[in-house]
């Protein structure tokens, strides 16, 4: 079993490390309690802060590179030292932790989040405290959310409602992708504004939700060539809306009126036919593109094959899409077949599951994020008649890593360097978070899990920490459980003990020009332009231009 273990012998002035954790007592700022009387108020300093210290002792540190059998050194939140036998002096206010048998892994970082999304005449359970929890009780130390602003408005004022929404709640690191839903002048501006001032370096652009976000192709054109210009990357919702649109009319018109009209309305063409024409308009303007909920095999074909003709092109699958099928739209109870219910839907092929797993595995399909954006079944319920209305959305935050975990390691599938790759180091990387996020090393971000891949557990909304009633995971047994997580050198989830405080996160900006990405996209825009075959002025007889008809 894995043990914490409090060294807690205390030297002078250094008050143990737990007296700073923020769910224990904290030493008072002035010591004038203790002061002797008639001392002078001048010579009575505060003792200094002491250092917030970390070991984690004996585990095999895994990169997406390599694995090592290393100690892990933190102080401050930050990977001081990773070696063999480290002994840290002093030992006073040092938290060991024992991970003997146990991966010391990056902190997952999930790509995709919607916490408290006001969507479809609601908002979704999980908040930006719960959320987070959830998934640092997962093993995930970043999150990356979306600000979605109405067709028309300001994408600063929404990205600015979107972080005073998650700073005062966060339990772990977050960013914000945010979503491009019209488009002026004035969108090009705040594009610019956001990446200069906000850190922000990905922006979203939705081909479906028609009349809600959906853009056109000349807009989407638009987009893209200026999401290459600022440096960022194009992530897209990649299904064609108008033929959901009629699709969906045509369905509720023959009856259909369930869950199942929505798997129907989504068929794979409408996501695969989206996918191809994103990837076609990406590769015009030679912008990187970043296709989000990869949920089809015939989507997933489109990415590998525009990757192996060498375009700049990420497939993003979600736990869900990897855990479960699209079969369950046609379940009798219609509170579970909504439960599942988004967009793009998941796929009634149960055999893509596995099909997914294999590109993921063989890096075709780049990171695994989760679309994590939960409704109940009385907010499922707003579409119990008509299914064009039931709020889309799942639930995936905090059951991400074990998800990839039991499909991918146990199953034989991928190794831990590829897991860590899929589920950390390649969003890091394409999100130019890395080396400070997705990797152990000196100098990075203190983000990390003590995995323990040979424990159990079995997935249930029973027992899960997130706010809805319904896991679509339900029932599964996973290999593979995060032991502690360890988020800026604090150990916030220990042995299925939280020690989180709401607002603990901070958000991480983003420098745009990822060189992970960019460093292609540049060396393509110099060398690949095309220029002119050099010939001889054409010097023969040129047809009169014919004269207007009388
Ligand atoms: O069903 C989904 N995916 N809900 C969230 C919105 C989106 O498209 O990502
Ligand atoms: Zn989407
Ligand atoms: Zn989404």
């Amino acid at each position: 079993m894995h043990r914490i273990v409090k060294v807690n012998r205390k030297g002078p002035g250094r008050p143990s490390q737990r007296a700073h954790d923020s769910s224990f007592p904290k030493p008072s700022p002035s010591s004038t309690a203790s002061r002797p009387r008639g001392s002078p108020r001048s010579r009575a300093r505060p003792p200094p802060m002491p250092k917030q210290r970390l070991l984690i002792k004996g585990g095999r540190v895994v990169n997406d590179d390599q694995s090592v059998e290393a100690d892990v050194y933190v102080e401050e939140g930050v990977v001081q030292e990773v070696g063999p036998n480290l002994n840290p002096k002093p030992p006073s206010g040092l938290t060991v932790l024992d991970a003997t048998n146990k991966l010391v892994i990056p902190g997952g970082i999930d790509t995709h989040t919607h916490l408290q999304f006001p969507f479809m005449g609601t908002t979704t359970k999980d908040d930006f405290y719960t959320g987070t929890k959830a998934a640092v009780a997962g093993g995930t130390t970043m999150i990356i959310d979306f600000a979605i602003p109405q067709k028309g408005c300001s994408l600063i004022e929404a990205f600015d409602k979107w972080k005073g929404w998650a700073d005062p709640k966060v339990c772990c690191d977050y960013a914000l992708h945010v979503a491009v839903t019209w488009w002026s002048d004035k969108v090009k501006e705040e594009m610019k504004s956001l990446v200069q001032d906000k850190g922000v370096n990905s922006f979203k652009m939705f081909m479906a939700y028609k009349d809600l976000y959906m853009l056109s192709d000349e807009e989407l054109y638009a987009a893209l060539s200026y999401c290459k210009e600022l440096g960022t990357i194009a992530q897209v919702h990649a299904e064609n809306g108008e033929l959901i649109s009629q699709n969906a009319k045509k369905l509720l018109a023959m009856g259909i009126t369930g869950p199942e009209g929505h798997a129907l309305s989504h068929s794979e063409d409408v996501e695969a036919e989206a996918t191809h024409r994103a990837i076609a308009i990406a590769n015009t303007v030679n912008c990187p593109l970043f296709v989000v909920h990869v949920m089809s095999k015939s989507s997933a074909r489109m990415i590998t094959n525009a990757r192996n003709e060498g375009k700049v092109v990420y497939g993003e699958p979600i736990a869900a899409g990897l855990g479960t099928d699209g079969t369950n739209y046609w379940n009798e109870d219609w509170a579970h077949a909504a439960a599942h219910v988004m967009s793009p839907p998941l796929s009634s092929d149960p055999s893509t599951p596995d099909f997914l797993m294999n590109l993921l595995a063989n890096d075709d399909l780049s990171v695994v994020g989760t679309d994590n954006c939960t409704f109940d079944t009385c907010q499922k319920a707003l579409g119990k008649d008509d299914f064009t209305k039931i709020p889309n959305g799942l639930n995936g935050v905090e059951d991400r890593m074990s998800v990839v975990w039991e499909k991918g390691v146990y199953s034989g599938k991928m190794d831990e360097n590829r897991f860590v790759a899929v589920t950390s180091t390649n969003a890091a990387k394409i999100f130019n978070l890395y080396p400070k996020k997705g990797r152990i090393a000196v100098g990075s971000d203190a983000d990390i899990v003590i995995w323990d891949p040979e424990a159990t557990r079995t997935i249930s909304a029973k027992t899960h920490h997130q706010a809805n009633n319904f896991n679509v995971f339900e029932g599964m047994v996973c290999h593979g459980v995060p032991v502690a997580t360890i988020s800026r050198g604090k150990v916030v989830y220990h042995d299925g003990v939280f020690n989180v405080t709401a607002g603990q996160g901070k958000y991480v900006s983003r420098p745009p020009f990822p060189p992970y990405v960019y460093e292609r996209v540049k060396q393509r825009e110099e060398v690949c332009q095309p220029i002119p075959v050099k010939r001889e002025p054409y010097a023969g007889v040129v047809s009169a231009t014919p004269s207007a008809p009388r």
